[in-house]
């Protein structure tokens, strides 16, 4: 078998990036349409990094712009850089320029993580207050996301929890200060608690250099091993490049 197929929950291997990205955004979507037919709100996570981008474009796109339930969304982020919201390297400015400030989501309905903040575990509490208050609550409390969607490290994190660090061992808060490996290392991130409360969780990962952590996966040494949603499906979408990789 190989690493891509033995990965925990569902696998969808898509060509190229943007392959992947439209399968992802049609996911999304389909989950959007779902929650929203039960007369919810679709509260949904987005993923950091820069391979959220593709798929922050297609549903922006003419294709998606118009059928989309935006007023019923209300947007989260499952981790934010320690910068200013208008720093190149927040997580936030990708999904403003490259979708929320192209759609009709209120900004209300938009739920920025205050990375900004001198005192990050104190922007972390507050944070995990407003998920708390907002978000339906899942099993043992923690709250319920609709979707939330995940990118892979090339050492195996996702959000921002690091091979490491503290933030991996926090089960009694939402969401937690981390430190990462690279710059800007003070972050914020949802804790695995959060992750897997949700309903349904995506990792969008692309490229070559992804191989490695896709198997450190499998092998349950890295820290994405531990995104196993307690009553709710796991997908994973990789192109080629990184199903290749993997082996
Ligand atoms: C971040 C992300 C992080 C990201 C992975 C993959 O804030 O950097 O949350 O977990 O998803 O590092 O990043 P790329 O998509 O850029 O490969």
């Amino acid at each position: 078998m190989s690493a891509a197929a033995a990965l925990p929950g569902s696998v969808v291997v898509g060509g190229t990036p943007t392959e992947v990205a439209e399968l992802a955004a049609c996911w999304l979507v389909e989950r959007s349409a779902a929650v929203v037919a039960e007369g919810r709100r679709f509260h949904v996570a987005l993923a950091g990094g820069s391979t959220p981008q593709r798929m922050f474009d297609v549903l922006a796109s003419p294709r998606y712009r118009g059928g989309v339930p935006w007023d019923r969304w209300e947007v989260w982020f499952g981790d934010e850089r320690a910068c200013p919201p208008d720093d190149p390297a927040s997580n936030w400015r990708l999904a403003r320029d490259h979708l929320l400030g192209l759609v009709s989501v209120a900004a209300e309905h938009v739920h920025r993580m205050e990375g900004e903040r001198a005192d990050l575990d104190a922007a972390a509490a507050d944070y995990a207050a407003e998920l708390a208050r907002l978000a339906p609550p899942g099993l043992a409390g923690a709250p319920r996301l609709d979707a939330l969607l995940l990118g892979l490290g090339t050492n195996g994190h996702t959000a921002s929890l690091f091979p490491g660090d503290p933030a991996l061992e926090v089960d009694t808060a939402w969401v937690a200060r981390s430190r990462a490996d690279y710059a800007p290392y003070d972050r914020l991130t949802f804790t695995f608690p959060t992750i897997n409360a949700a309903a349904a969780v995506a990792f969008t990962v692309c490229g070559a250099d992804k191989g490695q952590a896709l198997r450190d996966v499998v092998a349950g040494t890295a820290p994405a091993a531990r995104v196993r949603p307690v009553d709710g499906a796991l997908t994973w979408f990789l192109d080629s490049a990184a199903s290749t990789a993997a082996g």
